[in-house]
Parts: C-alpha cells; structure tokens; sequence
C-alpha cells in the first residue's frame, strides 16, 4: 500500500514536472558572473545551476518541453534597479540577456537559443491597477493574462488578449494578441497606450509613448528585442455582463461547406462574434458573442441554416467564467507548432481537402485550429500602424502538434511547405515561433522588417537581447 502511494506520487512529479540535470561545468565567466551580481546587491531571487531544485523549477516553468536550454542563472528582478543592474552585469561579462514572462515561446525562446543565457524573469512584477473611468489598465508584464480577466470581471471590461488564459502579458501583448475579442476590440498589441522599458545601456524610458519610433516596434515586435518591458498601459473595453459561448458540431467531411459558408457571410458578421473552425475527429465552430443568447439569434441563424450543424450548444456566463471554463489550459509537453494566415478569398476547396487529408492520417495528436480574423478592427488599422502588419486578413491558422517522435515534426514540416505554398498566404504570426520557418523576417514582419532593423540599431547597437528569431542590427534580408 505504502509503495503504491509512494509510486503514485513518483509518477505524478514525473508527470508534472521532469528534473533536469543541467550539463556539468561553467558557462563561461560565471564566477564572474555571480560576483557582478552579488556586487550589485540584486534584491530578487538568482538561480543558478548550482542551486539544483530552484533552477529545476525554473526550467519547468516553460511550457514546451521539446526545446530545453540551460541558462547560465535565472534572475527574478524584485525591482526596476535589479533589472538595470542584471542588465549592466550581462553586458560586462557578454552575456545574452532575454526576457520571460508566461513561458510559452513555442520555440523557448524566454531560455534564449542556446545554453548559457542570463534570464530575466519578471514573476515578481506582478501588479495590476484598473481605472474604469479612464478604461485603462496598468499592468506589469510578468503577469498571465488569466489576472487581468479575473480582475477585469467584476466591473464588466474586458481586454482583447488570447484564447488560451495563462499566458504570459508580456510576451502576448507585445507580439500581436489574436483571439476572441480582436474583431471588436483589435489586437492585444493595437491596444497598447504606453510602457515603461528597460533599455540596453541600463536606463529606463517611463513614457514609450514620447519615443515615436520605440514605441511603433512594440507594438507587434516588442518581444524581439529592444528591451525588457516591465509595465504596460492597455486600453480596457466594457462588454456586457453577461455574454454567450456557443459551440456548433459538424461531420469532418463538411469542413469544406462550412469554410464556404463562413466566406460567403464573412462581411456581414456582427463584430461581437467572434469564432474558431476547429478539426479534429469531428469540425466545431465555437467562440464568443458579446450579448445574450437571444441577442446572438439574428446574428447567427443564417449561419445556421445554411451550415446545419449537428448539434448546436450555447452556454451563457460571465466572460471570465467563459475563458476559465470553455479554454483551459493544455499541459505542459511537446509541441511544435506551425502558424498560416489566409487572404480574403478564403481556402480553395483543394486546400480544405488538403487538410482533411492530413489531419486524418497525421502520426500525432494533433489540434488545428482556423481562426476567423476577417473584416474586423484588425484589418481597420494599416500594415504600417504599428510592427504587427498581418491585417485585412480572413483567418488565422494555427497547428499544435503534439509531437513525441522525430516522425511527426518531418511530417508536419511536409504538409505545412506545401500548405503555405498552395494554399495560405505568404505570412506567418511572429508569436507563433518556429525555428523551421525559412525567411522568418519577412513572413513575421514583412515591409516593416527594414524599419525594426533601424531602431534596434538605436536602441540596442550592440545586440545584447539577441536570439535566432529577434530583430538583428544588420540588414542581411530586406523585406521590400
Ligand atoms: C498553449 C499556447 C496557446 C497560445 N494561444 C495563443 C492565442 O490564443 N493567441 C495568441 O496570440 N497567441 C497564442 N500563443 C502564442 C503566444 O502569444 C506566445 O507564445 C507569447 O509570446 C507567449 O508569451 P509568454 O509571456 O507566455 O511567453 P515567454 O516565453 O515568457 O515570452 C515569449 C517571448 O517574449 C519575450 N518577452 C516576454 N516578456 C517580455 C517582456 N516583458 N519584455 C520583453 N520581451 C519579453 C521573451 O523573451 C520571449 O522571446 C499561444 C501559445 C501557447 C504555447
Ligand atoms: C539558431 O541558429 C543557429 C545558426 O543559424 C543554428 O545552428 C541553431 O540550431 C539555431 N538554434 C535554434 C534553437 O533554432
Ligand atoms: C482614473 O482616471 C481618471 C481619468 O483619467 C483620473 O481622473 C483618475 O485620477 C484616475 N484614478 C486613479 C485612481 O488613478
Ligand atoms: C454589439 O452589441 C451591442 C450591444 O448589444 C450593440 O450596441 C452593437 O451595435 C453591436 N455591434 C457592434 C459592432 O458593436
Ligand atoms: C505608412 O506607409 C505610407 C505609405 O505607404 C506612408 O505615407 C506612411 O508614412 C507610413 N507610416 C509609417 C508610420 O511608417
Ligand atoms: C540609452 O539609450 C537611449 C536611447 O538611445 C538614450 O536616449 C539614453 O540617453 C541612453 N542612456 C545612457 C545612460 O547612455
């Protein structure tokens, strides 16, 4: 009995958390390193190696176990000057520094690319203040963006961050934000007022807004590089108290009808709904409209009638509850994920049929998600508003693979080649990383690589916050 429980237990750390033994030896100029630090009087929490159960909860932190790196020491900033002092200290030992917030780079990008990074990790700022009156939000980055509903909840505002609740606002906000609320509200990022940044050369910039050009890149590529973002000011929205999720099941082998139908109704679509064509053994079309069940009829029975789903569910609450209950969180494991954005002529029938095929006969689990993005506020803003230039886009396409062997990914990599050579735009969602992607700049960031090239080369000359996938200071590639 004893050993069953204690077996038990075993398997459920196993499951939860996996103990990493970092490789043996130093990072170069550790010592160094720690005695930086130390002189520095750094008030937060510092991980190194060494300290073999706090840096293994760091690492476990992150939510894709397929890349794991080994930074040389997690810092946990208690304070502003700890972040400029952490900073100064990777600069004079020539460490790489980076950012993390919620974890979830799909490509771990928050443990830098390779072993041996300075890790900033802004878990301790963690503060939220909300003013209803100004409708505005003051929210330090190290926060998930599950807080923000939770505290938004009760005065009925709502923010448009994504779909899935625990991500990090920091590395979400400031890299596009797609999700429910986009249609009406826009991007995370189109929704950011202000920030306060720590720069490369250790000083503090309070008000990004007085810095046009910073200002633009965060708002798209702000977690690419040109600094360590510690607070942001976010346009908040009123949304009813109470709101309606509904969930519509169709055969798989309809998904090419009901992507048509979708194409054929996309310009009409009330703003306050908002959806997501999701394949898996069977096709459902679930998502979130701002209003009541009975509002939602009109808007909706269109749809219905020409789609004839199966079954139809609706399920009215408070759009926390609905975010709590209808989006919970896919655990920790191994991911690999591919991202696709889609014009306004919508998938050709060969395309879907493409789909299907793959997602039938796909080695791994597999979830594959076609968000509907079009004629809302994100296509009202211009490609060269802010950083973030996928707009007057139709939908959004996501694949997350559940990949445990070598197989899948190769597998994955050949159906999205030719996926987004056929059928997809030539595009691709920067917060979706993925180290596979040939010509990332210009997929992520298009005609305005160029321009993030020029600031990154102001604010950041020497490239301290640097990684595969952030912005260079060269121009190699141009986008125009
Ligand atoms: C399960 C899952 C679901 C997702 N769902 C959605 C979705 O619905 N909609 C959507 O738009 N995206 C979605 N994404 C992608 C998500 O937006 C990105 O992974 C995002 O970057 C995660 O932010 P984070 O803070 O959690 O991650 P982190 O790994 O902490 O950070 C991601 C990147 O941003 C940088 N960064 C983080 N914080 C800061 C900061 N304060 N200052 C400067 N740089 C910083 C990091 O260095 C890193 O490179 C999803 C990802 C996962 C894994
Ligand atoms: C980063 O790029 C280098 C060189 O281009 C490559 O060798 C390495 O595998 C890449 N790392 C990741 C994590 O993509
Ligand atoms: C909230 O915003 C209003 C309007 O901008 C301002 O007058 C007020 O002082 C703010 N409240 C707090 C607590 O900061
Ligand atoms: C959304 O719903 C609200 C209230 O139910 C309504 O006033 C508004 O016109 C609707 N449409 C849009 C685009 O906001
Ligand atoms: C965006 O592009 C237009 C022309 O295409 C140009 O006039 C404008 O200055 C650009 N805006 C920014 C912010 O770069
Ligand atoms: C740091 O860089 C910014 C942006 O270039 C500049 O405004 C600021 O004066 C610099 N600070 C120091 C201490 O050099």
């Amino acid at each position: 009995m004893i050993s069953y429980i204690y077996i038990t237990f075993l398997l459920i750390i196993a499951i939860h958390a996996t103990l990493y033994n970092p490789p043996a030896g130093k990072c170069p100029q550790e010592d160094s390193l720690r005695k930086c630090l130390d002189q520095h009087h750094i008030k937060g929490l510092i991980n190194f190696r060494d300290n073999f159960v706090g840096y293994n909860k760091d690492i476990n932190f992150e939510y894709n176990m397929l890349i794991v790196r080994f930074p040389v020491a997690f810092v946990h900033p208690a304070n502003i000057l700890d972040i400029q002092n952490t900073i100064k200290c990777g600069v004079k030992l020539n460490y790489p520094v980076v950012a993390r917030s919620g974890g979830h780079s799909f490509e771990s990008y928050s443990l830098g690319d390779k072993d041996c990074y300075l890790v900033i990790d802004l878990v301790n700022f963690n503060k939220v203040t909300i003013n209803i009156t100004s409708q505005t939000a003051l929210i330090e980055t190290g926060n998930l963006v599950k807080l923000l509903h939770y505290e938004l909840n009760p005065h009925s505002f709502a923010f448009p961050a994504g779909v899935c609740s625990q991500l990090g606002i920091g590395g979400l906000a400031l890299g596009g934000g797609v999700g429910f609320l986009n249609r009406k509200f826009g991007l995370a990022s189109d929704n950011i007022l202000d920030a306060q940044i720590v720069l490369a050369n250790g000083s503090i910039v309070n008000n990004v807004k007085e810095y046009p050009e910073l200002f633009w890149a965060i708002r798209g590529a702000g977690n690419v590089g040109y600094g360590i973002v510690t607070t942001l000011t976010l346009r908040i929205y009123p949304v009813p108290r109470i709101v309606t999720w509904f969930e519509f099941e169709y055969d798989l082998d309809q998904t090419p009808f009901i992507l048509s139908v979708i194409n054929q109704l996309a310009p009409k679509l009330d703003r306050n709904l908002s959806f997501v064509t999701e394949l898996t053994i069977l096709t459902k079309v679930h998502g979130i409209y701002q209003g009541s069940v009975y509002e939602l009829q009109p808007h909706i029975k269109e749809f219905i009638k020409l789609s004839n789903p199966k079954s139809v569910t609706y399920y009215e609450n408070e759009l926390y509850n609905i975010i709590d209950v209808k989006m919970t969180e896919s655990k920790r494991g191994y991911y690999k994920a591919k991202s696709f954005f889609i014009d306004s002529k919508g998938i050709s029938y060969e395309g879907v049929m493409y789909i299907l095929k793959f997602v039938k006969s796909f080695g791994c689990k597999l979830y594959f998600n076609i968000m509907f993005i079009g004629g809302g506020k994100v296509s009202d803003i211009g490609r060269n508003e802010t950083a973030f230039v996928h707009r007057g886009l139709l939908y959004h396409v996501e694949i997350k693979a559940f990949v445990h062997s070598e197989a899948c990914i190769d597998e994955l990599e050949r159906f999205s080649q030719e996926f987004r050579q056929k059928y997809a735009n030539f595009e691709s969602y920067q917060n979706i990383n993925d180290r596979l992607l040939d010509n990332w700049q210009c997929r992520y960031y298009r005609e305005n690589f160029n321009k993030l090239v020029e600031i990154k080369r102001k604010y950041d000359p020497d490239n301290l916050f640097r990684w595969n996938q952030s912005i260079p200071t060269d121009t190699v590639i141009s986008c125009d």
